[in-house]
This record gives C-alpha cells, sequence and structure tokens, in this order.
C-alpha cells in the first residue's frame, strides 16, 4: 500500500473565489492546496471587462497571499465584443473566456441567451487560441434537471465543437457519462475538468435521510452509474480529463434556506478528496497527471516546479469556516480524510 505520493503542485483550473471579505476568507483555502487557479466571473456584476478582470485579480493576489496566481476569465453576454475579448487577452487580462447559458446557475442572469450571438467572439478566440469554458446545461425548463447536460451536448455542444475545430473548449464539471463519452470521443482541443464531488456522490446522496442542501450544486449529481463512468474518465491517464474542485462557497444560510444556493465548499478539502478517490480505483499514480500535468498541458502553460507530498493519515475535514456572513459548511466536514498535505 503507498502511504506517500510526491506530486508536482496542482493547480484548480475551475474555483469560484468570490469577492470582498467573502474573497479573504476562502481564498487562502485554495491558495494553500493550488498554485493556480482558473477563477470564475460570476461576481454581481460579473467580470465583464479587462479593467474588472485586472482589479479583481489585485484583490484575489492580496487575499491569497504571495505564490499564488490567479487566472482570470471573462464572463460572456449577448453582448460580448470580439476586439474587446482579444484585446483582454493580449494584455493579460484573462486567459479564458465563460459561457452561462443565461439563466442556468448562480448570478448568470446577464449570461448567453443564444449562443449563435457570440459566434462572432468564439471565431476570435479560435483565432488567437484563448480558452473557451462551458457550463453545460441547457435552461428550458422542460427539460428535466438530470437531463439538461446530456440535452446540451445534443442541443448545443456538439455543434460548437463542429463549426469551431480550432477552439479549445474545457467542458467545465462534468456529471454524466454521456458528457465522459462525448470529450473522450472528440479532438484533441475538447477537454474537461471534474469536481471532487462528483467523483464521490451521486443524486442519492442529496437525499439521503432527509434533503442535504450542502449537497447540491449544479449541475446536480447524477444517478449512481454517471459517478461511475466519471471515475473512470479521471484515473484513465486521458490528458482530456483534469482537476477543477468548482469550489463554490455560500454562507451557511444561503444554503440551508426555502430556495437554497446551488454550491459546495470544497477547497479546504479538495486535494485530499481527489487522493481517496484515485486510492479507491487503485490509481494513485495517475493522480498527478490529472491534478498537475494535463491542466497546465491544454492551457499552454508549464507546470508548476514545486512538489508537495499527501501522507495518509488520520486527518479530519473541518466541519466548518467562520465567513462574514456566517459560517460556511466544508464538503466532508467532519470526516476523515485519510490523506494529509505536506510540503516536499
Ligand atoms: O453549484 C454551483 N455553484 N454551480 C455553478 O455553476 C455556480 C456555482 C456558484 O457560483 O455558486
Ligand atoms: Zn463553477
Amino acid at each position: 500500500m503507498t502511504d506517500r505520493i510526491v506530486l508536482r503542485r496542482p493547480d484548480d483550473w475551475h474555483a469560484h473565489l468570490r469577492d470582498g471579505d467573502m474573497l479573504a476568507t476562502v481564498a487562502p483555502f485554495t491558495a494553500r492546496q493550488f498554485a493556480r487557479a482558473i477563477v470564475m466571473p460570476n461576481l454581481v456584476p460579473p467580470v465583464t471587462t479587462a479593467e474588472a478582470a485586472h482589479a479583481y485579480a489585485a484583490r484575489i493576489r492580496k487575499a491569497a497571499g504571495p505564490g499564488f496566481e490567479p487566472l482570470m476569465t471573462c464572463y460572456l453576454t449577448d453582448a460580448s465584443d470580439p476586439d474587446a475579448i482579444e484585446r483582454g487577452y493580449k494584455e493579460g487580462a484573462w486567459v479564458a473566456a465563460k459561457l452561462y447559458p443565461a439563466h442556468a446557475t448562480t448570478n448568470s442572469a446577464h449570461g448567453v441567451t443564444d449562443v449563435g450571438k457570440i459566434a462572432p467572439v468564439l471565431e476570435r478566440m479560435q483565432r488567437i487560441g484563448m480558452k473557451f469554458l462551458v457550463h453545460g446545461e441547457v435552461t428550458d425548463k422542460h427539460v428535466d434537471i438530470f437531463d439538461r447536460e446530456a440535452a446540451f451536448i445534443d442541443r448545443t455542444l456538439a455543434r460548437l465543437v463542429r463549426d469551431f475545430p480550432g477552439l479549445k473548449i474545457v467542458f467545465e464539471h462534468i456529471t454524466t457519462k454521456e458528457a465522459a463519452d462525448f470529450v473522450a470521443a472528440a479532438p484533441a482541443n475538447v477537454a474537461a475538468t471534474i469536481t471532487p464531488h462528483h467523483l464521490m456522490i451521486d443524486r442519492n446522496a442529496i437525499f439521503e435521510g432527509g434533503i442535504r442542501p450542502h449537497l447540491y450544486c449544479l449541475p446536480i449529481a447524477k444517478r449512481s452509474h454517471h459517478r461511475t463512468a466519471l471515475r473512470k474518465a479521471a484515473v484513465s491517464g486521458s490528458p482530456k480529463f483534469f482537476l477543477g474542485t468548482d469550489t463554490a462557497p455560500h454562507a451557511v444560510h444561503a444554503k440551508e434556506a426555502a430556495c437554497g444556493c446551488a454550491g459546495i465548499f470544497n477547497a479546504p478539502v479538495a486535494l485530499e478528496a481527489y487522493a481517496r478517490v484515485f486510492d479507491e480505483e487503485n490509481a494513485l499514480e495517475k493522480l498527478e497527471g490529472f491534478a498537475s500535468l494535463f491542466g497546465p498541458a491544454f492551457y499552454g502553460l508549464p507546470p508548476n516546479e514545486a512538489r508537495i507530498a499527501l501522507v495518509r493519515a488520520n486527518a479530519t475535514a473541518p466541519e466548518r469556516v467562520p465567513g462574514p456572513a456566517g459560517d460556511i459548511v466544508t464538503y466532508l466536514g467532519g470526516q476523515a480524510l485519510g490523506w494529509r498535505i505536506e510540503a516536499a
């Protein structure tokens, strides 16, 4: 049995770091585990301009401390302008742009109502090599919530992949066998991130003994066989699948409510959770590729030089983290983690 593994320091290719006092609370948790993070732009108001992205990056650096690099993203709207997107990319304001279908999830009201409207933007991104990050769910309320990701592939993503063959696309936080199969079969310019929670829970977990608001996120966890397919993809060694936690903190009152927010705060325990999954799959030797190599390769960045060690240990996840508007409940809070991170 392997009790200690050394990895290049990993990065988080999908994180919600929020802003203001919440940013100050949560950013150190991400920075403790990861050298870089792709930062989601769904603030209020969303990050749509290069100026806003530069200013947000500076606030993140201050909150996270030295040694952490935020990789910024631009929130796409129906009005996004190809010239402004390119300018922001060239001046280093952002490395990618994010598609939120309008009303798909938290703070997505300004999102894109019809991908046809951003075709000129996608054309430009394809030309300059800027990454396109996709929240892949249809927003049609007539489609069952558990089918919205698969429907998005059929109605939208398959066509985008066909129409923009040179566009580097990340299908974010995939939750279904359909998505894993689609990405595996797609050309090399299409990749996916997978969260720790979607590797661990299925939809039963959300209703175990009562409703569990802290396991509610979007896309929602699916049936068990989808989790099995995601695990298989994560440990496959394919460079198309890499780490993206989708850590998405909300104060406890916003989660435990008549209409609770979607999002799971996993930043304090994400890497340990991935290690547990890879260990259960007898694939610890595949963790470094997934966590530390395939993401940088897809983004055209060097992997980190620093190393960390994951050590088998009796560590327990913190139940809650005190935040500015009340506690934030931690994913796996109070549970045995099985692993601890050490400097290597
Ligand atoms: O569960 C989620 N929470 N899914 C998202 O897409 C957004 C995120 C958030 O910002 O809270
Ligand atoms: Zn997200």
